[in-house]
């Protein structure tokens, strides 16, 4: 069959590389795509956030799949419309994308199904938000509604912050997204990420994982979308993945189904995990980047089927090969991200890196100009390993980090500490 994904960071890169050792896939398509995939796959220029424009190039192309990476094509309603044309889709709808494009949302269903998640309040005014926080007082979190690129969270240490941070959502720092504001309870525990296919009905789990979202070594620094990922999440033990399952994800399939708004697509629930319970910290209506380089090292080939069974409505009746394996994935970032950064650095030791079922480096924002390999992004690659172990996993990977000649990247040297 003909697949074509939408998207070109390393995401996608895991996407295509996967799906590619399945023999069902004959033509793969990546749009934009990026010099890394560029090496396995075609790319083609294309408006991802316009379903109309990718519905007409998916006619042309004799375009069987389509797999949605990133958020904002779902948000914008991509999977609508190629459903609306009669072309095979992995990704939710729209109404189900508001899982993550609306954090108010999520927090009616979780109200609604009676799944764990902080105590909060919804405000479309700063004044209201103000004597909310100084009621509640610090820590507490405050969270733009909509889309942010990860970046309209802020977890305030003190009253004094999150009235700055209200004041700066209700500004308009955070456009469109900012217009209404949720503000949480500070949960404590440890993070953990648990994805899980839904075509609707059925719900199949497909892998833990946790990412470390600082900067810096020692989980130090600002916030970045993930500068380190690993899978499976010792957190993640089978009674904590049972609990997830029976009292939050399932009520959330649920509820969606019972409003006509079907969950279809992977589910990822950021969760926080307190003596063995779980509770929900967002909802992402897509696989995380870098958590899917991670997952998809261990499911290889496997994950086209399991997304076409997803997308045609036969979850029932799909099965999950596991192994009993580690992934490990190391971002390398241009410095200074996640602050301003230089773009169009020469990238150099690639070519001499391995590339097999254990080894393989994502390219996250890469583009190849006179022959050569360049950064173009912040976060620029995901080198990621697979091991028996934990640890056989992070020594391959720094391995193939020590091997990159990229003078103006830099990397975290503890990834996974947490579980090592
Ligand atoms: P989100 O975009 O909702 O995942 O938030 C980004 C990060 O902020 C999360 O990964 C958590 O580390 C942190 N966070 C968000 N909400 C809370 C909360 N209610 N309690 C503690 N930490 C939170
Ligand atoms: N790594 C976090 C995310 O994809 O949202």
């Amino acid at each position: 069959m003909n697949i074509l994904i939408l998207g070109g960071g390393g995401r996608e890169h895991a996407l295509a590389w996967a799906i590619l050792q399945n023999p069902k896939c004959d033509r793969l398509i990546v749009a934009p795509g990026n010099a890394g995939i560029a090496e396995l796959a075609e790319c083609a220029a294309l408006d991802i956030e316009d379903g109309g424009a990718v519905a007409v190039f998916a006619e042309e192309n004799a375009v069987d799949f389509v797999v949605i990476g990133p958020e904002a094509p779902l948000a914008a309603g991509v999977a609508d419309r190629l459903a609306a044309a009669g072309i095979l889709c992995f990704g939710p709808s729209q109404a189900a994308a508001a899982l993550e494009s609306s954090k108010a949302f999520t927090k009616a269903i979780c109200d609604a199904c009676g799944a764990p998640t902080a105590a909060y309040g919804h405000f479309t005014d700063a004044d209201a938000a103000r004597t909310y926080v100084r009621a509640q007082g610090a820590p507490i979190v405050v969270k733009a509604d909509g889309l942010a690129a990860g970046k309209g969270v802020i977890v305030a240490g003190t009253v004094e912050e999150a009235l700055a941070a209200i004041d700066e959502m209700f500004g308009g720092s955070f456009g469109g997204a900012g217009a209404e504001v949720v503000i949480e309870e500070f949960m404590e525990g440890e993070e953990a990420s648990f994805f899980v296919l839904c075509d609707g009905e059925t719900v199949l789990p497909i892998g833990t994982a946790q990412d470390h979202k600082r900067v810096g070594d020692g989980d130090t620094g600002p916030n970045t979308g993930g500068m380190g990922a690993y899978s499976p999440a010792p957190v993640m033990t089978d009674a904590v993945c049972t609990r997830a399952l029976d009292e939050i994800v399932k009520p959330t399939i649920a509820e969606m189904a019972r409003r006509g708004t079907p969950y279809r697509g992977v589910l990822y629930a950021g969760l926080m995990i307190k003596d063995g319970v779980p509770r929900l910290v967002e909802y992402n209506v897509r696989f995380g980047d870098p958590e899917c380089q991670v997952l998809m090292m261990r499911l290889g080939g496997q994950v086209l089927d399991l997304l076409l069974a997803c997308a045609e409505g036969r979850l029932a009746e799909a099965r999950v090969n596991w192994a009993d394996d580690h992934a490990m994935t190391v971002v390398m970032a241009a410095r200074g991200y996640p602050g301003a950064y230089e773009k169009g650095s020469a990238i150099r030791g690639l070519d001499g890196l391995p590339e097999d079922s254990a080894h393989m480096v994502f390219h996250a924002g890469t583009a190849r100009r006179d022959g050569q390999v360049v950064a173009t992004g912040g976060r620029v690659l995901n080198v990621t390993a697979r091991g028996a172990s934990l640890a056989e996993a992070r020594q391959r990977a720094y391995g193939m980090v020590d091997r990159i000649d990229w003078p103006e990247g830099f990397f975290r040297r503890d990834i996974g500490w947490r579980a090592l």
